[in-house]
């Protein structure tokens, strides 16, 4: 079967990465990939959103199945276009339907979903520009700091958190009019949660799912989790403190209730599940869902799957996910992301990389890299994410750090305390 994968992160090389070991794949095309996903199938100069192109491309090369990476042809609903067109109905597509990844798409929906459902997660209240009365009252029940949230997608930008009170009602008020666009026109405003943070992660054919590796992201670019919030500076997995206690609550009053819920609210779910969980005092809450695999969590969740990712594709397509399996790798794997000197705010492009060729004992995985005239250049402001397995977090970053150190281009930064946490 030939697959179309859709995307041009870190997480869709190292889909790319897993997906080309299946045998069941014939070719693997990449619409539009990077420098990394070339090397493993044909890129497509295809953007994600592109609707009428991917249906095109799926005509043209013969695609027996889509994954989706990203979130946004998600909720814009490319699953729904791909069932309603005669020609490609046929195909399944890896990713939920417009309705399920509003759970993403939505804040205000995510949040009555757990309502309606009994999941735990912060208080809130959604309010819009006619609602706002409301919101003043309902943060003088709460106390600092204040978490806002713009309820569409904003580009991962849509969350502040502000200690002082009247700052926290004039950024409501900013979001309110249309500092994040449409995106903030309606605000859902929380209760503040303090603990840890880690990353959940499930396949589902909508009626069964199968667990993935947990693993913690680190979004803050600066040290010390401090600083600017990015798209994530590195990954571990394992994560020592959701062991086995903690992982039957987060099963028991999160993941079977939303799978549950989903099928209640008749919301069909063929893809991933992110659970992004907040850990208060060994109780877990959920901070948010999102429609598909994390960002760089793929790049440490990936490689410790050692089943066919391709045969699990099969499973959602086919709704039989519960006779396939799923064997994980017990080594750790760490990942240590490579930005752009400026990153997350302005930053330059075309710098050349080099040291690929000296990466031992992990894999490169590109993030934001194109080719140009024969080198690979930085493309983005997360550039590469050096993954490796250890038989302890210690050996794995280890490898990651070396590798970190042999791979260069002008600008180079990476945060130097990845794991160093748990
Ligand atoms: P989100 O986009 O919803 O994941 O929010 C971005 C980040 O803001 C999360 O990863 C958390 O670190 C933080 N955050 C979001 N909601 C809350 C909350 N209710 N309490 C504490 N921190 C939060
Ligand atoms: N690493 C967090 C995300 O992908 O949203």
């Amino acid at each position: 079967m030939n697959i179309l994968l859709l995307g041009s992160g870190g997480r869709e090389h190292a889909l790319a990465w897993k997906i080309a070991q299946s045998d069941k794949v014939s070719h693997l095309y990449i619409a539009p990939g990077n420098a990394g996903t070339a090397s493993l199938g044909t890129n497509l100069p295809i953007g994600v959103s592109d609707f009428a192109a991917i249906r095109q491309a799926a005509l043209d090369y013969n695609i027996g199945m889509v994954v989706v990476g990203p979130e946004d042809p998600l909720v814009k609903g490319i699953a729904d276009y791909f069932a309603s067109n005669d020609d490609v109905k046929h195909i399944p597509v890896i990713g939920p339907g417009k309705k399920g990844a509003q759970l993403e798409g939505s804040k205000d929906f995510s949040k009555q979903f757990m309502a309606r459902h009994g999941i735990p997660t912060a208080r809130y209240l959604s309010v819009t520009g006619k609602t706002v009365h409301d919101a003043v009252a309902f943060m003088k029940e709460l106390k600092p700091p204040y978490v806002l949230k713009a309820d569409g997608l904003a580009a991962g930008k849509g969350v502040l958190i502000i200690d002082d009170f009247y700052e926290a009602v004039s950024e409501l008020y900013a979001m309110l009019e249309g500092k994040f666009g449409e995106a903030s026109r309606t605000v859902v405003i929380e209760q503040y949660l303090s603990g840890i943070e880690c990353s959940v992660f499930v396949l589902t054919d909508g009626k069964h799912y199968k667990l993935l590796p947990v693993a913690k992201d680190y979004k803050r670019v600066g040290e010390g989790d401090t600083g600017l919030n990015t798209g994530g500076m590195g990954a571990v997995s394992p994560v020592p403190f959701a062991d086995e206690a903690f992982m039957q609550q987060v099963e028991k009053r999160i993941i079977r209730p939303t799978i549950e819920g989903l099928q209640q609210d008749g919301i069909p779910y063929k893809g991933f599940i992110f659970f992004g969980l907040i850990n208060v005092q060994g109780e877990p809450y959920v901070i948010e869902y999102n429609a598909r695999m994390g960002d760089p969590e793929t790049e440490v969740v990936m490689p410790r799957i050692q089943s066919d990712i391709v045969d699990l594709f099969e499973g959602v397509a086919e709704e039989n996910l519960d006779e396939r399996t799923l064997e994980i790798d017990p080594r750790c794997a760490t990942t240590v992301m490579l930005v752009s000197g400026g990153y997350p705010e302005a930053y330059e492009k075309g710098k050349e990389i080099t040291g690929l060729d000296r990466v031992t004992d992990g894999i490169a995985f590109h993030a934001g890299t194109a080719e140009q005239d024969g080198h690979v250049v930085t493309a983005g402001g997360r550039v590469i994410a050096l993954t490796s397995y250890g038989a302890t977090k210690e050996e794995a970053l280890q490898r990651s750090y070396a590798n970190a150190a042999a791979v260069d281009f002008e600008g180079k930064y990476y945060r130097r305390d990845i794991g160093q946490d748990l």
